[in-house]
């Protein structure tokens, strides 16, 4: 039995139960990722961007269950913004291949078919289940980053302190923890649209006016993830020529999620990529000293920030999808006998 489940009224035994099942899955499905911890975990499902809502389905074990009774096995819920829907859905290792993701998926494909919307879309991680589930149901790939992972521990901090002074004469950096300040986010914004279009795939849609980016940094504080910036700051005009953005998730704060990394294109050929994600680093080792790993993700396409991430020390981990399907086709494809 699939049912509506709203994370912020559920119990908070619901919610451990959740959080049981996610690193259930996350034990087989990527077992060297942190295990995600409670703290600020309703609010992560819970918060959205203006505008944005997302539906959240579960499906609990039977009474009956051995040993799990009332757990929760299976999650699916739906982020509706745009004109797409952005689906995840999660199945406990113990009830999987009887059905259950394919009945998540087809409930929340139903009410996106209701609300109007045209498309689904997924993010699916390379070597799991997930790409022969979601392929089964017609989903087809769209684009493939990679992710990488650096490991702090291996890091020779004092090449890296050479690294962060490595730029061209005529820019600065400032570290800028919870964002960017208010008499910047004007420069900030222009240098996100910026490059926009060399930026990475629809499902993580990036903030290009200032009132959209303070938006998307509330969200971001209320979902328990903190950001830190360091910007590269052109003194001649004033102009933001490169940023880049790391968030520590309250929910797994041992590994941070390394963001966008942006350098203007007049400002390129300067240094400042590796410039400010070496400072990043510096900067974060003793303002997060719990932290031992930073994730990111970048399109295989992306040479000349591959090379940068290398010489960091990030190590190729895994391929990170995105999927999406006609909601239409995919609602007929589920109704159909299987
Ligand atoms: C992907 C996932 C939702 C599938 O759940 P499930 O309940 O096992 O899926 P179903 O039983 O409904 O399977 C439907 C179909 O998908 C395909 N499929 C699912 N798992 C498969 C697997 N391991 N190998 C091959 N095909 C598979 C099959 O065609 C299956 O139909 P069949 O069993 O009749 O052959 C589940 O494995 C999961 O939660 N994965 C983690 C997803 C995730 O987001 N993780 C994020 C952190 S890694």
């Amino acid at each position: 039995m699939v049912r509506e489940w709203d994370p912020r009224t559920a119990s908070s035994a619901e919610i451990a139960s959740l959080l049981d099942t996610l690193n259930a899955v996350l034990a087989v499905d990527l077992p060297q990722d942190p295990p995600w911890q409670e703290s600020s975990l309703r609010e992560y499902l819970s918060e959205v961007m203006p505008g944005e809502r997302r539906i959240s389905w579960v499906t609990q074990a039977e009474p009956a269950a051995n040993g799990m009774a009332g757990a929760i096995l299976g999650q699916v819920h739906v982020l509706l913004l745009g004109d797409i829907g952005v689906l995840e859905v999660l199945v406990h290792p113990a009830a999987r291949r009887t059905g259950l993701g394919r009945d998540l998926v087809r409930v929340a494909a139903r009410r996106v078919y209701q609300e109007g919307f045209q498309s689904i879309g997924v993010e699916v991680v390379g070597d799991t289940p997930a790409v022969a589930f979601y392929e089964s149901l017609g989903f087809a790939r769209e684009y493939v980053e990679t992710r990488s992972v650096l490991e702090l521990s291996g890091v020779d901090w004092v090449e890296l302190a050479e690294m962060a002074t490595g730029i061209g004469a005529g820019y600065h950096l400032e570290f800028c923890p919870g964002g960017p300040p208010d008499d910047l986010i004007e420069a900030y914004a222009r240098a996100k649209a910026e490059v926009r279009d060399v930026d990475d795939g629809e499902l993580r849609p990036s903030s290009y006016d200032p009132e959209r980016l303070r938006d998307s940094l509330d969200c971001l504080h209320r979902r328990g993830m903190k950001p830190y910036i360091v910007l590269a700051l052109h003194e001649q005009t004033g102009e933001v020529a490169g940023l880049t953005e790391v968030v520590v998730p309250a929910q797994h704060p041992t590994r941070a999620d390394q963001y966008d990394t942006i350098v203007v294109q007049d400002h390129r050929g300067y240094g400042i990529d590796r410039a400010i994600k070496a400072r990043m680093l510096l900067e974060l080792r003793s303002a997060e000293p719990q932290l031992t790993e930073v994730q990111t993700w970048n399109a295989q396409a992306n040479e000349a920030m591959l090379k940068v991430n290398a010489e960091l020390g990030y190590r190729p981990d895994r391929e990170w999808c995105e999927y999406s399907v006609d909601v239409a086709e995919l609602v007929h494809r589920l109704d159909a006998p299987h």
